[in-house]
């Protein structure tokens, strides 16, 4: 969804934005290699998280059950029951989130560390998905990479334009993960020289696996 999202006229403005503070940190054009080791983009980073939260990838979280009564309210509710935690509606809350509605960025620039959870898309809690950094790694690497190599442009065809509607965009509303329905993009590569080097690296790097 967060390519399906720079495809469109919004997206055009981030992608430009994106590419040019990649090019302010890495000037000498060494983002692509860079990026493996370090995070040095915040407005990457900031692309990452909202991409994350807008599209809650599991929108009602995985069931848990409860250990031990929990007193709620006037009432209690009895340890063995089963919680599901909706994600989504935190992820679109707001009095957590300005304009929770609009696809910005820039709602995570400038944020002091020890600010809490950033969005629910990874649940919340001791029992959070266990693979949230690497998953955050490698979305800052993909993200960082694909705007050095391409612009993303809408598709040839109206048609095959992408729902971005964080509900209407999901194949089947009730499954467990946001499956999104089939769309096309158009990727313009800007140095084909140099996109065809770092796939030759990449092949280089991993031809013994
Ligand atoms: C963008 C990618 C990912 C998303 C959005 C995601 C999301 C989630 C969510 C929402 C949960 C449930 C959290 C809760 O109930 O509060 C979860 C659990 C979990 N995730 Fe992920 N996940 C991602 C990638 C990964 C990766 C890469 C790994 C492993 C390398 C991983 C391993 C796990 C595990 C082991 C749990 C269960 C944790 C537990 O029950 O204690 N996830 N994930």
């Amino acid at each position: 969804m967060g390519i399906a999202y720079l495809s469109s006229a919004h997206g055009q403005e981030i992608q430009k934005r994106a590419y040019e503070e990649i090019t302010k940190v890495y000037p000498d054009g060494d983002a692509w290699e860079r990026c493996l080791v370090e995070e040095k983009v915040p407005y990457i980073t900031a692309l990452v998280k909202e991409v994350l939260r807008f599209w809650t990838v599991i929108p009602i979280c995985l069931p848990r059950v409860s250990i031990k009564d929990i007193p709620w309210k006037d009432a209690v509710i009895p340890a063995g029951t089963t919680f599901f935690m909706n994600a989504y509606a935190a992820d679109n809350d707001e009095t957590h989130f300005k304009s929770p509605f609009s696809f910005n960025p820039d709602r995570y620039l400038d944020i002091p560390d020890g600010s809490g959870t950033p969005h629910y898309a990874y649940g919340a809690g001791s029992r959070m998905c266990a693979g949230s950094h690497l998953a955050n790694r490698e979305l800052y690497t993909a993200f960082l990479r694909l705007i050095s190599a391409f612009e993303i442009v809408p598709a040839k065809n109206r048609a095959d334009d992408p729902i971005l509607d964080p509900l209407e965009c999901n194949m089947t509303k009730t499954s467990l993960t946001l499956d999104p329905k089939p769309f096309k993009v158009g990727f313009r590569v800007r140095d084909r020289a140099k996109l065809e080097g770092w796939i030759r690296g990449s092949d280089e790097r991993t031809k013994g696996l």
